[in-house]
């Protein structure tokens, strides 16, 4: 990597400035999955990765020289990429953006034997973060998830993953229907002896436009009532808390300085390009706040980009009440909340100026949010049912 490199660690007060990479193709879709993910029979690399590094181009026409301190390469299913694809797009980011000293590159795999194989091919390109998606560690809820790969597998990706990358982590998705308590314990302990630092714990969400949305409403899908699985998000705080790795977002637990840097970011509503199929982006030009959305269909958005050398279907200014709106949507995610200076930086306003102070004082009242010094935080118990805390609190 030719780039010159800076030390720059994002802070709360710094949140940093990241590149997305979206790779949309996997080798079948998981039916609980509306991500932007599609199955073809064959990939041209040579026309998508051509694209990948026109449309970082276009994008560094506004914020090239940046300092940059993270890129994610995220789907979809990224580690089908061939390593000279990656390789390109960090070199190529380099030509544009002076990278961080330590800057976080993180690629998010399929736990195949297939994938593991590649994964020197990935830290040789400069990758030195892999997120697994793990999901299960049993072989019948990997198959009641649709998974292309078995537990032993995915152990065993987990494990190359660790002695090839400095920094791994890996997702489970708890709330499987007739999941107990007992066993999502028992899940978490054995998870627990695999992990690093860091570990993504997703609750399934049913989300209407896939085979278990569809599932669900023939009646053919039970899913956890709310008391189960809010005592299965209770047990989990605790159980991962109590090993080290406590919440610093809803579903993301590390030890401290482990943190995704990348979601760090977004979460600190920090600028950040988004590339890629369906990609979104945050930049700041000229003083304004954009956001930016690619084509989302795969052959719409390489013909698009090969026509003109870039896919973006929108960019819209972001005004700063919508820009407020965004902040807490995002930074009540995390433990830390929102800032004051940031939301004065971002917004030109107070957090009290901002907001409805009946309203605050509600969700205050209800042990739902605090407001100190620091800023505006949720507590466990307003993390857990964020929608209606900003329902309350912004409409
Ligand atoms: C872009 S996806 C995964 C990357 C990779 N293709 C994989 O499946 O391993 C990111 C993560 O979101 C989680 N996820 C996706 N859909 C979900 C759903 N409906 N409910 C809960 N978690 C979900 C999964 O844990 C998944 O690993
Ligand atoms: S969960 Fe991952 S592998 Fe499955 S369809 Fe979604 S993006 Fe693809």
């Amino acid at each position: 990597m030719s780039a010159t490199r800076s030390n720059s660690a994002p802070t709360a007060d710094d949140p940093g400035f990241g590149l997305y990479v979206h790779w949309p193709f996997c080798l079948a879709k998981c039916p609980y999955c509306d991500f932007n993910s599609h199955v073809r029979s064959s990939v041209d690399h040579e026309r998508w990765r051509a694209a990948l590094l026109r449309e970082i181009d276009h994008y560094a026409g506004d914020t090239g020289g940046r300092r940059l301190t993270s890129i994610f390469f995220g789907g979809g299913t990224p580690s089908l990429m061939p390593p000279a694809t990656v390789a390109a797009v960090i070199e190529r980011a380099a030509r544009h953006w002076r990278f961080a000293e330590d800057v976080e590159i993180t690629l998010e795999a399929n736990p195949t034997s297939v994938e593991a194989s590649k994964f020197a091919g990935f830290h040789a390109a400069g990758v030195n973060r892999v997120s697994l998606g793990v999901q299960a560690l049993n072989d019948a809820d990997l198959r009641f998830l649709g998974r292309q790969h078995s537990a032993v597998e995915a152990k065993a990706a987990v494990d190359i993953a660790r002695r090839q990358f400095g920094r791994y982590t890996f997702d489970l998705i708890y709330a499987r229907p007739t999941q107990t308590i007992d066993a999502w314990r028992a899940e978490l302990a054995e998870a627990l002896a695999l992990a690093g630092d860091h570990l993504s714990v997703y609750q399934l969400t049913i989300e209407p436009e896939t085979v278990f949305g569809a599932a669900y409403r023939r009646g053919e899908l039970p899913v956890a009532d709310e008391d189960t699985a809010a005592t299965l998000f209770e047990v989990t705080q605790d159980l991962l808390a109590d090993a080290g790795l406590p919440a610093y977002e809803i579903s993301n637990h590390a030890r401290a300085g482990a943190e995704s840097r990348h979601n760090l970011t977004y979460w600190r509503y920090g600028d950040y390009v988004g590339i890629g199929p369906g990609a979104h982006g945050r930049i700041t030009v000229g003083g304004g706040k954009f956001a930016t959305r690619q084509h989302r269909a795969p052959e719409a958005w390489l013909a698009a980009v090969e026509r003109t050398g870039h896919a973006t279907q929108q960019r819209d200014s972001v005004e700063p009440e919508e820009r407020f709106a965004e902040m807490l949507m995002m930074g009540l995610r995390t433990t830390d909340g929102v800032r004051r200076s940031r939301v004065i930086t971002e917004t030109g306003r107070t957090i009290e100026a901002a907001v409805d102070s009946n309203r605050l004082d509600r969700m205050i009242g209800g042990g739902f949010l605090v407001l100190d010094d620091e800023g505006l935080r949720a507590t466990a118990a307003g993390r857990q049912r964020l929608n209606a805390v900003l329902g309350g609190l912004l409409t």
